[in-house]
């Protein structure tokens, strides 16, 4: 079965495809208001430090077990260890991943239908079509229902071409036009009217509230999430590297491209919400602080577009085509978590498996926007907050514990020959078998 195992072609390749799962709707609606509420260019500090002090050496412990084993999840954590009640506990944890990343992407996708339609209403309204523009902007369950499943369709069919000809390729496609994009934006906002009230807000630093005890747990969550962690997507990716890649260097850079979109982001979107402001629209919630996450993005910023007329309208178009792309380089790698399983364990072609695994998931975003107030919240709270912190900690486990320290090194080994005499493997084993484990946990025992 290795034999038709995927495999990504190049380094590039595989370090598109894992930013383009890191980058997502996390980078561009969280990060910038939360640095804005938070401290600024403190909390920006204190963010980066936690993606490289923690989230790091978390995503190096997927990546490894991923590689070594090449094979999906289940198989690799099982793989760890000789031990019965290990391997048993290792084969459970991969199975409730591949459950919580199916479960993540049903409502990820529910969210990202809506950024399709937003940006085919500006499509609709530049063609004189206002009837057609305003019913994709209405929040009608039609609506939503026909954009999760044309945005399912797109995450499906990329995914069923397989990690070379789907994944790798799209990747490569759809991670420069982010890029691009995303700079194009904010140029364009930095030469408007507020604009620079807004850069002052987000880079003003206050190191009183970045360095709330709250405060660095909730970034730690938000790091956790934002680099994909805990639900096996880093490890089924880290599976498709070939012996001679370098993992601690891939690792690193996949970090660096997250955070630094993270923060490119920050300066498009304050930018834009005091350019909002200097228009007349309110950014600010009842309490005091920026509105941020759905509210900024599906009121505040359409709010802003209104007001500047045509350019309004195409400024839009980019913008929601922007995170449009971004929830697809990241919707593939939660599809590909049990697309992979189930094709290598029972031996089924890729091709109707992920559309299988698909439709299933589409029926699960179809479910929770029938039932939206009671589900939509308890989905997105029990996978985030509760399950991917408890799975990445396993993860760390597995790595930290159970697995052997010399197989380890030998697959460091691999494609970095003087691993034994880095910094990484000084500090790196420590890390990840006290530091990252008491940290998750702190992080869990918080969240209650
Ligand atoms: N990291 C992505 C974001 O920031 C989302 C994402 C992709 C994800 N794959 C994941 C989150 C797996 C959790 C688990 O939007």
């Amino acid at each position: 079965m290795a034999g038709s195992r995927g495999e990504f072609s190049s380094r590039l390749g595989f370090v598109m495809a894992a930013s383009g799962s890191a980058v997502g709707l996390g980078n561009i609606w969280g990060f910038p208001t939360q640095a804005a509420s938070n401290g600024g260019a403190a909390f920006l500090l204190v963010y980066l430090l936690l993606a490289f002090l923690l989230a790091y050496p978390a995503l190096m412990a997927e990546l490894i077990l991923g590689r070594h084993a090449h094979s999906n999840a289940v198989a690799a954590l099982r793989q760890v260890s000789t031990h019965r009640l290990a391997r048993g506990i290792g084969a459970f944890t991969g199975v409730a991943g591949l459950t919580v990343a199916a479960l993540i992407l049903s409502f990820y996708a529910i969210v990202a239908g809506w950024m399709i339609a937003f940006c085919l209403s500006a499509v609709a309204a530049l063609f004189g079509l206002p009837p057609v523009a305003d019913w994709l902007m209405s929040f009608g369950l039609p609506r939503n229902i026909l954009l999760v499943t044309v945005f399912m369709v797109l995450t499906i069919s990329i995914v069923a071409s397989g990690v070379q000809a789907g994944i790798e390729r799209w990747s490569q496609r759809l991670m420069p036009a982010l890029l691009l994009t995303l700079f194009i934006l904010a140029v364009y906002v930095l030469t408007l009217d507020g604009a620079m009230d807004g850069l002052r807000v987000y880079l003003m630093p206050d190191f009183s509230r970045a360095l709330s005890p709250e405060l660095i747990l909730d970034a730690l969550g938000s790091a956790f999430f934002s680099l994909s962690l805990g639900v096996g997507t880093m490890l089924i990716y880290g599976s498709y590297l070939s012996d001679r890649e370098n993992l601690p260097l891939l690792g690193g850079i996949v970090t660096l491209v997250d955070v630094s979109i993270a923060v490119l982001a920050g300066f498009l979107i304050l930018p834009a919400m005091y350019v909002a402001l200097h228009n007349g629209v309110e950014i600010f919630a009842a309490s005091g602080a920026l509105i941020s996450e759905d509210t900024l993005i599906f009121t505040v910023l359409p709010e802003l577009f209104a007001t500047m007329g045509l350019a309004g309208t195409i400024v839009s178009l980019t913008f929601f085509f922007l995170m449009s792309i971004a929830a697809l380089t990241s919707s593939i790698s939660m599809l590909e978590v049990p697309v992979a399983y189930v094709t290598e364990q029972f031996d089924r072609k890729r091709r109707p498996t992920a559309w299988i695994a698909g439709a299933v998931i589409t029926g699960i975003s179809c479910l929770i926007l029938l039932n939206f107030d009671t589900l939509f919240g308890l989905v997105i709270t029990v996978t985030t907050r509760y399950s991917q912190p408890l799975l990445g900690f396993m993860f760390c486990v597995y790595a930290g514990w159970i697995w052997h320290r010399n197989t380890l090194l030998q697959e460091l080994k691999k494609g970095y020959p003087q691993a034994q005499h880095s910094l990484f493997w000084k500090v790196w084993p420590w890390y990840v078998k006290f530091i990252c484990p008491l940290i998750i946990l702190a992080v869990f025992a918080h969240s209650f």
